[in-house]
């Protein structure tokens, strides 16, 4: 750190908050590739649009494209991958959005320092507990076929590992269906959207 002071502005998260008429927090999704996250993520957000709710999708395919793009698969690199969108997902709830972030992010270590960046209370997680056997069965990138021709190393779930969450706030089943899913999120994400004036 240099030597900066950060300056007291006086619109906050708060001020957009009751501009938006809702609270602002991340959703966080966490699960192996192929598992649902980038869907579940993309009928969320069109619920939440639909009921008016300023929303904006993170998604690791589209990160590691930009911002990311300087980032591989190693352990090291994957950490950093979350810690950047850690605090990009903290300027956007900042900035009045319910952020949505789909990302493996395969470290407990890393998930928690999301929380810790945004804060407890601006942080839901959600554990996409799709089984590996499933996402091989799916692979709807064709990475798993490409890991065991050998085209592709470090393949979280094959050889790379996957830490099961231990903190999460609401676990998808495989065997739930799409619109029971998202109608759950929802449920579970009203309450802490409405502004309650102390
Ligand atoms: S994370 O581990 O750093 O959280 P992230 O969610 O950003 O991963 O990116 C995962 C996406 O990158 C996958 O959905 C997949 O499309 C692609 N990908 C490419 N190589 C790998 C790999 N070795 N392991 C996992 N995902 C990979």
């Amino acid at each position: 750190m240099t030597n900066t002071v950060q300056y007291n502005f006086k619109i906050d998260q708060k001020s957009r908050n009751n501009l938006n008429k809702h609270n602002s927090f991340v959703i966080w999704f966490t699960g192996l590739s192929g598992s649902g996250k980038s869907t579940i993520c993309n009928s969320l957000e069109q619920l939440l649009n639909t009921n008016k709710v300023n929303t904006f999708t993170l998604d690791g395919d589209s990160v590691r494209n930009g911002l990311n793009k300087d980032l591989g698969f190693s352990d090291q690199d994957r950490s950093e991958n979350i810690r950047r969108v850690a605090e990009v997902s903290k300027i956007l709830i900042n900035a009045g959005n319910v952020v949505l972030a789909s990302f493996i992010s395969p470290f407990q270590k890393d998930r928690d320092i999301v929380k810790d960046v945004v804060g407890e209370n601006n942080y839901i997680e959600v554990f996409v507990n799709t089984s590996l056997e499933t996402c091989i069965k799916r692979d709807p990138k064709g990475l798993y076929k490409k890991t065991k021709s050998g085209l592709i190393k470090s393949m979280t779930g094959i050889d790379s590992k996957y830490e099961i969450p231990t903190s999460h706030d609401i676990e998808i089943s495989e065997s739930n269906t799409l619109d029971y899913t998202v109608k759950l999120l929802y449920r579970l994400i009203n309450d802490k959207l409405r502004i309650v004036n102390e």
